[in-house]
């Protein structure tokens, strides 16, 4: 089911969100199904469970292609419950960001370039990664959901940060 994503303002966006205690809790299946539903309706590239109003530790993200972000090498389709990052590496680099739940712009936002990450699946299992590049952006970005994070908040310079139809030329050589 396609739920409405919150937008910026909207104050459950800001929450730390609550570990989830029981991975085989049955509610969890139906709220996944309507996260990918809700991503995938929108074109987005990841959807973390604060964005409809889940107050748990729960993302989603991953694609092969897609027309928000045509340059991007593809990442694979991946739940994660209670993730965790590890930043590996003083290197940062810069690139440009949207959200489903800040709809209509787009910044240009500085992001660790390597991470290490992991996470609960969907069946229980453990995964860890480590990831570079906008597979390690992807990752941040839904991670500072969990934390009550917009990527606007993670934007130093405000210059590159605007209306998409106003950026285009702009954010198709970024
Ligand atoms: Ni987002």
């Amino acid at each position: 089911m396609i739920r409405e994503i919150l937008k910026m303002g909207d104050p459950r966006l800001l929450r730390i969100a609550k570990s989830v205690e029981d991975i085989h809790d049955p509610a969890l299946e139906p709220i996944i199904a309507d996260m990918y539903d809700t991503m995938h309706a929108a074109g987005g590239v990841g959807l973390a469970a604060p964005q409809i109003g889940v107050d748990l530790r729960l993302m989603i993200f991953g694609f092969d292609t897609n027309p928000r972000y045509p340059e991007a090498p593809p990442v694979p389709a991946t739940t994660l419950i209670n993730p965790w990052l590890e930043i590996l590496g003083d290197e940062r680099e810069e690139g440009w960001e949207g959200c489903l739940s800040v709809p209509g712009l787009r910044g240009l936002v500085p992001r660790a370039s390597r991470i290490r990450y992991g996470g609960l699946l969907e069946d229980g299992s453990l995964v860890t990664r480590e990831v570079e590049g906008f597979h390690a952006r992807v990752f941040q970005h839904e991670f500072d959901h969990l934390n009550g994070v917009l990527y606007p908040q993670r934007i130093t310079d405000m210059t590159s940060f605007g209306f998409i139809e106003a950026l285009a030329s702009e954010s198709d050589h970024a």
